[in-house]
């Protein structure tokens, strides 16, 4: 190693510096200054200990150096103090300085704070501003022309929990179809009151149609419609404003399926409870979606009715949750197929609502990363009439289902791989009956229609129908 008076060459890196007196590495470089009031020694001290070593800059070194610079610097200003104070006394000479001294030191102060303030605001703003153009990206991405969609431009934030929670019971079913006016309310609705007789114990019917007409159809006989300033239960579940401990608490947001017989006295189905939409919903689901897409929501808005619904609380009081989807894929809509463990797809038997059931299935393939316990139960004939071409229009609902769905990576296709048809049975298609669109106004006709007018054919039919779904769910 050589050395010198001034310096010596670091054993590590092999530099040799002549400001500083180096000891063995420059991981160890200590300044020892040969003279502190040297102006080459102080700029080594602040700018070549960082460069010089490669190893780690010593921050102890730089620590010495600064408060050398600043005793070094009082000196110099004590010292010249002293020419400019007039008068021979010392002592004065030497308080009057340190007045000086300190309302100097306290004005630097005083200054650097404010600079290091302003720097900090400054910064801030820079920073805000990034944070709002990169909001602003990620909302336009999302609607980008030629891109993928309002629904899949941000990658799903699933909870850690989602693959055990939409694996197990209870199910969660959707009844839905892009098409509308295709009898999904009135299917969910009826389904709803039969399985809660069939299983004697609560289950949920969730309207998320702002056109309210299953919260009509289930409440009917009340005033379920909610009194502005209030939100229907709908809306307060998809944005995330119901804790799942106030569903579950009888007296909490979840009401009772109520029916007007034929004396006008209104009355309760037991174990049947619904949440119902009202045309707030729409207001919502555009709010909670901007919401979500400018970055003010934490957490994936796609997911909010899962977290209610597949909650432990709610899993436990209810033994099946059926929700009536709406005739499009909007905010209510997506978190719904989300959530849901079973889909109905209920079609009118012409072909083009048959081919549509077609159109539907490529939207369910083409977003099933965000649904990828979603499985297809079936494909209903609703409101036929027993006339030509129906049985035909239904296998081609099939087929459509069958072709769209074929290699998917999801659950989708899961009734197709184990060789069941998607379309029920012609036998099981739910026929144009009149009374069911008379009792509409009464409520739910498998509970209000009575023996008379063909009740008993109409509950005969939904029971049958829950047993087939049951059945295809558990496989
Ligand atoms: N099986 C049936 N027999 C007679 N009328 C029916 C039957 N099913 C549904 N309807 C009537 O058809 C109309 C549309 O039914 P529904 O509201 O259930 O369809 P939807 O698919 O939910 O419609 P939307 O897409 O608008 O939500 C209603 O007036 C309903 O009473
Ligand atoms: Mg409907």
């Amino acid at each position: 190693m050589r050395s010198s008076a001034a310096g010596k060459r670091c054993r590590r890196c092999a530099r040799w510096s002549p400001a500083i007196s180096w000891p063995a590495t420059c991981a160890e470089a200590r300044p020892v200054p040969p003279d502190l009031r040297c102006k080459r020694y102080r700029s080594a001290c602040l700018f070549q200990v960082a460069r010089l070593c490669q190893v780690q800059p010593d921050f102890a070194a730089l620590g010495d150096a600064m408060t050398v610079i600043w005793s070094d610097g009082l000196r110099k200003l004590w010292n010249a103090l002293s020419d400019v104070i007039p008068g021979q006394n010392e002592v004065v000479k030497d308080v009057i300085k340190g007045l000086m001294v300190a309302v100097l030191v306290a004005a630097i102060t005083w200054l650097a704070s404010k600079v290091v303030g302003l720097l900090r605001r400054l910064l801030a703003r820079v920073l805000d501003r990034n944070d709002h153009r990169w909001r602003v990206e990620r909302a336009r991405s999302a609607v980008d022309r030629g891109g993928p969609g309002l629904w899949l431009a941000i990658p799903a934030d699933r909870p850690p929990e989602y693959v055990d929670r939409m694996s197990s019971r209870p199910f969660v079913l959707a009844v839905a179809n892009e098409k509308g006016g295709v009898s999904k309310t009135t299917t969910a609705a009826n389904l709803a009151s039969a399985f809660a007789r069939r299983f004697q114990r609560p289950i949920l019917l969730l309207d998320l149609d702002f056109q309210g007409s299953a919260g009509s159809l289930m409440h009917a006989g009340t005033q379920w419609q909610p009194q502005p300033p209030h939100l229907s239960s709908a809306s307060e579940a998809i944005s995330g404003d119901i804790e799942p401990a106030m569903l579950v608490r009888p007296t909490g947001f979840a009401r009772e399926f109520t029916w007007i017989d034929s004396r006008g006295v209104t009355r309760r189905t037991p174990n049947a409870f619904g949440l119902a939409a009202f045309y707030d919903l729409k207001d919502t689901e555009d709010r909670v979606m901007v919401e979500w897409l400018l970055g003010d929501r934490k957490q994936d808005v796609r997911y909010t009715l899962y977290r209610l619904l597949r909650a432990p609380g709610v899993r436990e009081r209810f033994a099946l949750v059926l929700i009536d989807c709406p005739p499009r894929l909007t905010t209510a809509c997506v978190q719904a197929l989300c959530t849901s463990t079973h889909i109905l797809i209920p079609t009118v038997l012409d072909p083009t609502s048959a081919k549509a059931v077609g159109y539907f299935a490529t939207q369910l393939k083409r977003h099933e990363g965000l649904w990828p316990h979603l499985k297809v139960v079936g494909v209903l004939g609703t409101m036929t009439r027993q006339l030509q071409g129906e049985q035909d229009a239904l296998r081609i609902a099939g087929d459509q289902l069958r072709a769209t769905l074929v290699g998917n990576e999801s659950k989708l296709n899961w009734l197709d791989r184990l060789g069941i048809p998607y379309e029920l049975p012609y036998d099981m298609v739910l026929r144009d009956i009149a009374e069911i669109g008379r009792a509409a106004e009464r409520g739910i006709a498998y509970d209000c229609v009575s023996r008379s007018d063909g009740g008993d054919d109409i509950r005969g039919y939904f029971d049958r129908l829950c047993a087939v779904l049951e059945d295809r769910m558990s496989k």
